[in-house]
This record gives C-alpha cells, sequence and structure tokens, in this order.
C-alpha cells in the first residue's frame, strides 16, 4: 500500500514539477525560445562575462564553473552548457531555477547577462 501511494506521488511530482526530473539545462531547452547571442565569438564580451561570473556565480559554481564539490550544484563546464541554444541560458539566467535553489539574475541589465553567456559557452571547450 506504501509503495503504490509512494509511486503515486511520484508520478504527480513527475508532472506537477517536471523539473524535478531533467537538469535545469533539459528543462529550458525545452521551454525557452531560441534567441542569438549578439555578443558570439566577441572575445571582449567574454573576458567582461568572466569577472561577472566571478562577482555573481562562482560563491556556488565554483572556479571557471568547475563546480563546489555539493551535488545540487551543477558544474557549468558540460556539453550541456557549451552546446545549449543561447536563449535557454537567457531563460536560466532570467527565471533562476524553480526550486529556487539558484536566484534569478534578471537584475542585471541585458548585456552583462550575454556577456556572461559568452563567458559560459567558451568553457567545455578544451574538454571536446
Ligand atoms: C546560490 C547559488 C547559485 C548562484 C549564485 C548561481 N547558481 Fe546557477 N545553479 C545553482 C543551482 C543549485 C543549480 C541547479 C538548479 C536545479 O537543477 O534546479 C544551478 C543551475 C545552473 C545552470 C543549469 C546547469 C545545468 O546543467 O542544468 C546554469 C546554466 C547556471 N546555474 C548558471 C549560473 C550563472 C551564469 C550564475 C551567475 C550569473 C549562477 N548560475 C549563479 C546555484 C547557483
Amino acid at each position: 500500500m506504501r509503495g503504490r501511494i509512494g509511486h503515486i506521488l511520484t508520478s504527480v511530482a513527475l508532472v506537477v514539477f517536471p523539473a524535478l526530473a531533467e537538469s535545469l539545462m533539459q528543462h529550458a531547452g525545452k521551454i525557452a525560445p531560441h534567441r542569438a547571442n549578439p555578443y558570439a565569438g566577441n572575445e571582449r564580451a567574454r573576458e567582461a562575462g568572466q569577472k561577472l561570473f566571478d562577482e555573481n556565480c562562482g560563491s556556488c559554481h565554483g572556479e571557471a564553473g568547475k563546480g563546489n564539490g555539493r551535488a545540487k550544484t551543477p558544474p557549468l563546464t558540460t556539453r550541456f552548457v557549451h552546446d545549449a541554444d543561447p536563449g535557454a541560458l537567457f531563460w536560466v539566467l532570467r527565471n533562476g531555477s524553480p526550486s529556487h535553489s539558484m536566484p534569478s539574475f534578471q537584475h542585471l541589465p541585458e548585456a552583462q547577462r550575454w556577456q556572461i553567456i559568452t563567458y559560459l559557452q567558451s568553457l567545455g571547450e578544451e574538454q571536446k
């Protein structure tokens, strides 16, 4: 009986909170509209993005996005981030995590968010 109720609760949770069943990046990839990064391939934007990352993101995601050793905070040096549609990353920075474990960065000017995204998508490169 308990097992059955547990099963039902899990099914409900998967329907109500689809983000629990997949990574935030996968979730964003499904629902965020495509956006082009106005700074794609721009080295100065990448450098500005690195500084912004150190100030705003490094405390959780670790130096150069390598992770902080806690399973709940994903490293950002993955192919999921590298190959993501820029629109999906823009969505994550605008909305944060639905579980509120990551805050929204909507307060940063849009140009700064694109600089951060330029930096993020340069991270996985050496692993390819
Ligand atoms: C307070 C800690 C915290 C801060 C600060 C933070 N994040 Fe996060 N971030 C998280 C957590 C926790 C998750 C996982 C959330 C989830 O899966 O629901 C996450 C997930 C992500 C993801 C999705 C990764 C994936 O593979 O699913 C990206 C991209 C990301 N963060 C980028 C950033 C950027 C860029 C910044 C700075 C502008 C930032 N984060 C600041 C905690 C943080």
